[in-house]
């Protein structure tokens, strides 16, 4: 970060300086984990549910950090303030102002905002010094904390926003306000939280809404309520499409698209300065329109068609478990998407499975999905359970052999399972990760595809970590 004294720190937040020396400078990481404070480095306390950053702050101070921010008073150099949130969005945004050659991009959407701004860093990276964000650092503590790492080498900040609900967005935007806005979809993901997809579009509008008129918004033209947002942005409009005739033409698309063995999709990239052969080291179907995303981020930021190319195609996966495809010594696949579920990510994961024993990998092998449930889908979490369990039914190629819903709130899965009576694969419901590896190690044989995907909270890397054969994580 920007050297900052502990009084400028003070000033910034409107915090009060105790127990040290005003002119103590900070230059290393602010962080909120007290395990990775580091010399030089600021350690902001936080509490949690499970334990309270004040108890931590003599150990930051110890393992290096210059001083603490802190809600209460602490023993150890600090400045006091009302609210760490706040504080951290104030410092970050006073680095953005000192920063003002620093070109701010903010990712948004329902689905596959990680993957994409993994994708747009590899590529922004060839133009400069880049910020990015490790994982998913998207909140009120991650985006000014990924912020705060700027300093005055950084030509590029790539942002992934989140929203959880109406005004995060915009909030998120005051604290390092973007001339790039990406918005991806719209879909289901916090969609009980938002109260339905017209909330959901709101909040993702905000991103466009918030770009200055020499900003721009790229925009997914494949996907109606973020097309939609053109109208509600005073920055130049660029659209990206995977269809073969978007709506109203777009800049950046896919044509030819397909998928090898491992599901990982090859296309060529169209551009207006040309087009490109390009193949994804990413698995599924659906890192396509993440990669026209970030291509047509990086192509507006000055990166040349060669250069989207060929980042395109040396860009790996930077964040774990998402659609990690891995094949084990049997010539069982294992597919570990157990970072998160929603019903578009559901739907997508599904597709790569059912590729995969259709004309893949596990070609001529059975398909299996180890299902948990989908969190945070308000009154439609039922009716979403169901349907996602009808689409498991349905899929192509040999169909899926077994189904096994995890945890009894995933049970509406196999509901909706039944509802296909052409479906002649297995529905079984199990307690745990556990029971499900019990089940599967009596089904699997060479050529399997397994599927492990749930949300957050259900922890299922455990299971894909064991049927691996690796340590649990
Ligand atoms: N464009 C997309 N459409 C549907 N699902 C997607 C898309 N991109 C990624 N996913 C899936 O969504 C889940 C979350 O992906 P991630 O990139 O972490 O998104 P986010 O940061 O928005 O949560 C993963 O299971 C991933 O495979
Ligand atoms: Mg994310």
């Amino acid at each position: 970060m920007i050297p900052l004294s502990l009084a400028r720190i003070a000033q910034v937040t409107g915090g009060q300086l105790a127990h040290g020396d005003p002119e103590a400078i900070v230059s290393g990481e602010v962080v909120i984990d007290s395990r990775r404070a580091a010399p030089g480095g600021l350690f902001a306390a936080v509490a949690g549910e499970r334990s309270d950053g004040h108890d931590f702050a003599a150990a930051a101070v110890a393992a290096g950090a210059v001083a603490v921010l802190a809600t209460r008073p602490v023993p150890v150099p600090s400045v006091l303030v009302a609210d760490v949130p706040a504080a951290l969005a104030a410092l970050a945004r006073s680095v953005v102002d000192a920063l003002p050659r620093a070109r701010i991009a903010g990712i948004t959407g329902s689905s596959g905002k990680t993957s994409t701004k993994d994708l747009a860093a590899q590529l922004v990276e060839r133009l400069g010094p880049t910020i990015a964000p490790a994982g998913s650092f998207n909140n009120e503590f991650g985006h000014p904390l990924t912020v705060l790492r700027a300093d005055a080498s950084t030509r590029y900040l790539v942002l992934e926003l989140s929203a959880r609900g109406l005004g995060h967005i915009a909030y998120l935007c005051r604290v390092a306000p973007p001339r790039y806005g990406v918005v991806l979809n719209v879909g289901h993901a916090h969609a009980g939280e938002f109260g339905g997809l017209d909330q959901v579009a709101r909040a993702k509008g905000e991103l466009p809404e918030a770009l200055p008129a020499d900003g721009v918004a790229i925009l997914n033209a494949d996907d109606p309520r973020v097309l939609a947002m053109a109208d509600r942005t005073a920055a130049r409009v660029v659209t990206f499409s995977c269809a073969p005739e978007p709506a109203r033409g777009a800049a950046v698309r896919a044509a030819d698209i397909r998928l090898d063995d491992l599901g990982r999709p090859g296309f060529t990239l169209l551009t207006p300065e040309g087009s490109a052969p390009v193949t994804l080291r990413l698995h599924g179907a659906h890192n396509v329109p993440n990669a026209l995303a970030a291509a047509a981020l990086a192509r507006e930021l000055g990166l040349d068609l060669d250069g989207i190319a060929d980042g395109l195609r040396a860009a790996t996966a930077r964040s774990r478990w998402r659609m990690e495809v891995h094949q084990r010594g049997d010539g069982v696949t294992v597919i570990n998407d157990a970072y998160n579920a929603n019903p578009e990510s559901v739907r997508a994961a599904l597709d790569a499975l059912a590729h995969l024993t259709q004309g893949g990998a596990g070609h001529g092998g059975r398909a299996f999905a180890v299902l948990g449930h989908m969190a945070e889908l308000g009154d439609t979490t039922r009716a979403s359970h169901e349907d996602a369990g009808e689409y498991a039914a349905r899929l192509g190629g040999p169909g899926l052999a077994g189904l096994i819903a995890v945890g009894e709130e995933a049970a509406p899965l196999l509901d909706g399972a039944r509802r296909v009576p052409a479906w002649t694969g297995e529905a079984l419901a199990v307690p745990d990760g556990a029971t499900a590896l019990e089940e599967l190690a009596n089904r699997l044989k060479p050529s399997d595809v397994v599927l492990v995907k749930a949300s957050r909270a259900a922890h299922l890397e455990g299971v894909a970590a064991a049927l691996l054969g690796e340590a649990g994580q």
